[in-house]
C-alpha cells in the first residue's frame, strides 16, 4: 500500500496507473474506519477489478463542520486506519494536508471558491447543519479533481449526501460513476458511525431507537394504503418521548429520488431521522 500526502505525488502515481489502463476508484472518508467504511472499500475493490487501483482518502474536512460542532474532537486513529486499509488491500491511502485541501478558514489565505448544490442541500441535514453540504460538495469536488477517479463509492447511511453528490456529478458533468453501498449495522441494528465512539458503552444500546423508530413507521405503513405525514410523525414522537435522554432533531419523509417531502407516507416512501442520544447526534434512514 502506498501512503501519499501530496497532490503532486498522487497525480504522478495515478498517471502511471492510468497509462497502463487501470480503473481508478475513490473511497472518500474522514477516517476512524469501521465496518461501514470497510464495506465501501470492498465494493471499490470489486468494482475496480484485478488491475484496478483503489484510493482511500482520509481527511477530516473542517469545511463541513459548523462552528459549534465536533471538528476538534472528531475521533482520529491513523495507525488503526492504516492497518485496516492494508488488510483490505487498498492500493493508495491518500492523506491530504490542510494546506492543499483547505488552506485557511479565514484571513487573507482563506478559500473563497466553493461548490454549492442549492436545492437538496437546504433540506433535512442541511436545515439542521447550515453550510454542511457546501463543505461536503466542495471537498468531494476537490477530491474528484485531484484523483480523477473512474468511480467513487458512498454509503447509503448518509443518503442525502449520496443524492447531493449524484446531483453534483450530473449538474457539473463529472466523469465519475457513483457507486452506493447499503448501510452496515451492528447486532442491535445501530447504523455504524464514527460518532458512536462518543457514547458511553452503556448508552450504545440506546442508539437502536433510531432503527426502532424506522421499524415502527414501517409497521404502520405495512397495513395501510397511506398515512398522513403529520399523524405518523406525531405517533413516532410519542413513542420516542417515552425514552429518557433521547431528543429528536428531525423525522423526515420524502421521495427517495427527488428528496421532496411528502404529505402522505406509504410503502416506498423514504424516511430519515436525526436524534440526540445522550447528547450525541446520530442519523439513520431507510426506504419504508
Ligand atoms: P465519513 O462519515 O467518514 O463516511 C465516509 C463514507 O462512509 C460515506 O460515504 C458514508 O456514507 C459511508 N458510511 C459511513 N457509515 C456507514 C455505514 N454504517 N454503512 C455504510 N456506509 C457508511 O461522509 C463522510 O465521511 C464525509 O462527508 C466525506 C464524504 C468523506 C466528505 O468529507
Amino acid at each position: 500500500m502506498k501512503e501519499i500526502k501530496s497532490v503532486e505525488t498522487l497525480k504522478e502515481f495515478l498517471g502511471t496507473a492510468k497509462k497502463r489502463g487501470a480503473v481508478v476508484g475513490l473511497v472518500p472518508t474522514m477516517g476512524y474506519l469501521h465496518d461501514g467504511h470497510i464495506s465501501l472499500i470492498r465494493a471499490a475493490k470489486k468494482h475496480a477489478g484485478k488491475n484496478g487501483v483503489v484510493v482511500v482518502s482520509i481527511y477530516v474536512n473542517p469545511l463541513q463542520f459548523g462552528p459549534n460542532e465536533d471538528f476538534k474532537k472528531y475521533p482520529r486513529d491513523l495507525k488503526r486506519d492504516r492497518r485496516i486499509c492494508m488488510d483490505e488491500g487498498v492500493d493508495v491511502l491518500f492523506l491530504p494536508s490542510d494546506s492543499e485541501m483547505c488552506p485557511a478558514l479565514d484571513g487573507p489565505n482563506a478559500m473563497t471558491t466553493f461548490v454549492v448544490e442549492e436545492k437538496l442541500s437546504a433540506l433535512y441535514e442541511g436545515e439542521s447543519r447550515p453550510g454542511h453540504f457546501k463543505g461536503v460538495t466542495t471537498i468531494v469536488a476537490k477530491l474528484f479533481n485531484i484523483v480523477q477517479p473512474d468511480f467513487a463509492v458512498f454509503g447509503e447511511k448518509d443518503y442525502q449526501q449520496l443524492m447531493i453528490i449524484k446531483r453534483m456529478v450530473r449538474d457539473l458533468n463529472y466523469p465519475v460513476k457513483i457507486v452506493s453501498v447499503p448501510t452496515v449495522r451492528d447486532q442491535n441494528n445501530v447504523a455504524l458511525s464514527s460518532r458512536l465512539e462518543y457514547l458511553k458503552p452503556e448508552s450504545r444500546e440506546m442508539a437502536s431507537i433510531l432503527w426502532n423508530t424506522i421499524q415502527k413507521a414501517r409497521d404502520r405503513v405495512a397495513t395501510r394504503k397511506s398515512i398522513l405525514t403529520w399523524r405518523l410523525r406525531d405517533k413516532l414522537m410519542r413513542y420516542i418521548n417515552r425514552r429518557k435522554n433521547v431528543k429528536v432533531d428531525y423525522i423526515a419523509f420524502f421521495d427517495s429520488q427527488t428528496l421532496e417531502p411528502v404529505r402522505e407516507v406509504k410503502k416506498g416512501t423514504h424516511m430519515a431521522v436525526a436524534m440526540y442520544v445522550d447528547g450525541v447526534r446520530l442519523i439513520d434512514n431507510a426506504k419504508l
